[in-house]
């Protein structure tokens, strides 16, 4: 498979990367705002074809799009690629309103193609070990997810500038960053919440830097923190009345191990880091255009869309809005 990329990043690098990794997709064309940095941005990945123009850019025969732009302008390029027949691998958060998913949802639907939210921690090896690992603690009685990680850009925050990933404008905050990846994680392994509370802790200019949210469940909660101002150094758990599991990290996850309550013994699950975990992603995204898996993406799309549903109720909840909201 071909592709096309949105966005000059380290993320969109490591996409790349992994892609090349994987054996399963070659870069064809990139696409960035000014022309210096696409046609930068090509030659440091092969060679590429570059465009200052994303409509010209999807005129190309490829197979799909990677997108990795700033949160809000994820529905536009997105709209734009499926339009054209295009699949689509999108980054997290796909969208910020489930009004946005919907439309999406349906002109994806309309021209028989996929979209695809990039969630790298849930793609792994290691992931499915959790999983695996899950009904040996039990009934679950709770979990403390947390993903806590000092931003770089919070210190350009404070002399007074706007990072995207800080601003409203872009759908920026801690919450829309980091606290998707538990939430997400949350939803998969646990369902729909029967309830949710998000407790932000506002920056001068409104969005959150960081949060505790809690995500409620039929007997149990999942207390989820996140935060891009300080740097977190405690793992995450999920408790249950015969055991706990341990993850010492969400995105990626490196090592898992289990404390059984009656034994008081811990046992490792799993040891080995992945260098390049979105190989993972990459894989099953392939996988799943190749087969023609609808019954998959419809499995991904629902998590999607749950996941958009339930950070959408609880930032308007708190008076976050994002552009073409209030
Ligand atoms: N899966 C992961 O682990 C992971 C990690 C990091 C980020 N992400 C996701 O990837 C996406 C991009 O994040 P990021 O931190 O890379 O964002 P970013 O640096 O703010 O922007 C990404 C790209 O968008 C373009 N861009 C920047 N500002 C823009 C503007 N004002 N208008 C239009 N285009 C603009 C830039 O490309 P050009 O200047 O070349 O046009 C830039 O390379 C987000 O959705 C984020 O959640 C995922």
């Amino acid at each position: 498979m071909i592709f096309s990329t949105i966005g000059t990043s380290w993320i969109t690098e490591k996409f790349i990367e992994a892609t090349n990794a994987s054996g399963k997709a070659k870069l064809h064309s990139v696409y960035s705002r000014s022309s210096e940095k696409a046609k930068q941005f090509a030659e440091e990945n092969g060679g590429a074809k570059w465009y200052t123009d994303i409509d010209e850019m999807l005129q190309e025969p490829t197979d799909f799009i990677y997108i990795a732009s700033p949160n809000t302008l994820h529905y536009d390029h997105v709209l734009k690629s499926v339009i054209q027949g295009k699949h689509v691998f999108c980054e997290k958060p796909l969208v910020y309103t489930e009004d946005q998913w919907e439309k999406l949802e349906r002109e994806a639907s309309r021209q028989e193609v996929f979209i695809f939210e990039g969630h790298r921690h849930l793609f792994t090896p290691n992931y499915d070990l959790l999983k695996e690992a899950l009904p040996n603690t039990g009934q679950v009685s709770g979990a403390l997810l947390q993903y806590i990680q000092y931003s770089s850009r919070y210190d350009a925050y404070k002399k007074g500038e706007v990072p995207n990933i800080f601003s409203k404008e872009f759908a920026g905050g801690a919450l829309m960053d980091l606290g998707v990846y538990p939430l997400s994680m949350a939803i998969d392994l646990f369902g729909e919440p029967q309830d949710i509370h998000y407790f932000p802790v506002k920056l001068s200019n409104g969005i959150d830097g960081s949060g505790t949210l809690v995500v409620m469940y039929n007997g149990f909660h999942v207390t989820i923190m996140c935060s891009k101002i300080a740097q977190g150094t405690i793992p995450s758990e999920i408790h249950g009345e015969d055991g706990t599991l341990t993850i010492d990290h969400l995105a990626p996850i490196n090592t898992i191990s289990f404390y059984d309550r009656k034994t008081k013994k811990t046992e490792v699950l799993t040891q080995t880091s992945p260098e390049l975990d979105m190989v993972y992603e990459v894989e099953a995204f392939v996988r799943m255009i190749e087969e023609n898996d609808k019954t998959y993406h419809d499995e991904l799309m629902e998590r999607s869309r749950l996941v958009v549903k339930y950070l959408e109720i609880v930032r308007k909840k708190e008076g976050i809005f994002f552009p073409g909201e209030k």
